[in-house]
């Protein structure tokens, strides 16, 4: 029996409690996810998504026990990555005369993943309109929200906004609705989703909140295609989306370094303590062995980076490389920072990850402090102080 969203609109996706990466090995997912699916029994059956391809054989069977591929008219592609048009080849070797609703510059994106350039393609713009039946399909582009081809599609008379990746989360749950999970994980795993995939295109994001908003929709659920369903103060997670699309920070400060025998972790933990120290709430992270999904969350929601490492080989040590590409490729923006770190001869390492973090869109507020060897009682202290200055700069 599939579950039913609304009225006439039922849950086809697959709920995935195993997965832990996601996008290869490139982001985590400890709490799962779903790869969301509807169908709309109207006039026409129409599919709106399908899933990620190592699932297929299970959505396919469902389809055809519940529905009947042979019945479905339409599929609406709102992004074809692969953990959404997973399930394309399957759905449409069953059934080639499905119409495939996509935008213009999702064609593209299809034709390219899938050799079928004759599959029954029609393209939409922002205000399409498609009937089914009792309702219209309503369609609003999302360009590189995240991809080309991104759409999201409102259905009338339920008034579900199916929003595609955006508005979603890593998440599963005992149920496929917001209000009936842990409130706590679903808007942490929310949020670390904005951070993590979604923070590059904040600029987009805040003109598309007010096009959607401007736009007056009588929303009564947002469905996003992964995690769970809104459909209580739906209007939370749009505004949150704004709010975390204004340079945005909770006033914090971030201090990851990677360390070899712990003397650039005496220094993070004594810069901390002077952050702690001056009222500024302060985090540390050991950038080796922290979840890198985790650690540009917390970069996200920080006002303040502080960058240490040891010197080797004449520059910070490996795991530090990482972390100030995942600054720069999520562009955050509004950020201060400052870097440190032990030596023992050459100690190029601080000034080295200063010029990066300066390079990724950090504001560099002052010099790097550095140490040589194990750190003395004075040069902790001269940590302790950078720290309270540091602290200075982010109360301003
Ligand atoms: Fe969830 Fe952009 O795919």
């Amino acid at each position: 029996m599939l579950t039913q969203v609304k009225d006439n609109v039922f849950y086809t996706g697959i709920r995935d409690w195993e997965l832990r990466l996601f996008h290869g090995h490139e982001l985590s997912t400890f709490n799962g996810s779903s790869y969301n699916s509807f169908l709309i029994r109207d006039d026409k059956t129409v599919l709106i998504d399908t899933v990620w391809k190592p699932h297929t054989d299970t959505f396919i069977e469902t389809l055809e026990a519940e529905v009947g591929i042979a019945n479905i008219d339409m599929v609406i592609v709102n992004h074809n990555e692969p953990d959404h048009g997973g399930g394309l080849i399957a759905l449409l070797e069953r059934n080639p005369n499905i119409e495939v609703v996509c935008s213009v510059k999702g064609v593209d994106v299809i034709k390219k993943h899938f050799d079928h350039p004759n599959w029954n393609f029609h393209p939409v713009k922002t205000g399409d309109v498609i009937h089914i039946g009792k309702a219209d399909l309503t369609f609003v582009e999302m360009t590189m929200i995240h991809w080309p081809d991104s759409m999201m599609t409102f259905m009338s008379g339920t008034n579900i906004l199916f929003s595609n990746d955006a508005f979603g989360q890593h998440f599963y749950g005992q149920s496929i609705f917001a209000d009936q999970v842990d409130s706590c994980l679903v808007w942490a795993e929310a949020f670390k989703y904005f951070a993590s995939i979604l923070a590059p295109f904040t600029p987009l994001i805040k003109r598309k909140v007010a096009e959607v908003v401007a736009l007056n929709l009588p929303l009564e659920m947002i469905a996003p295609s992964h995690g769970v369903i809104w459909r209580k103060d739906i209007l939370k997670i749009v505004e949150k989306y704004a709010e975390w699309s204004e340079e945005y920070h909770e006033g914090c400060v971030t201090v990851a370094y990677d360390t070899m025998y712990g003397a650039t972790k005496r220094m993070a933990e004594a810069i901390a303590k002077g952050i702690e120290d001056s009222g500024v709430p302060v985090k540390l992270y050991n950038t080796a062995t922290s979840d890198q999904s985790d650690l540009i969350t917390e970069f996200f929601r920080s006002k303040g980076i502080v960058l240490g490492s040891c010197t080797v080989n004449n520059g910070a040590l490996r795991s530090l490389a990482g972390v100030v590409d995942e600054i720069r490729g999520h562009k955050l923006k509004g950020k201060i920072g400052f870097t440190f770190g032990s030596h023992g001869w050459s100690g190029e390492a601080p000034k080295h990850l200063q010029q990066d973090l300066g390079k990724a869109g950090i504001q560099i507020v002052q010099e790097p402090v550095t140490a040589q060897y194990t750190p003395s009682t004075e040069e902790l202290a001269a940590c302790y102080q950078a720290g309270i200055a540091f602290a200075k700069k982010i109360l301003e």
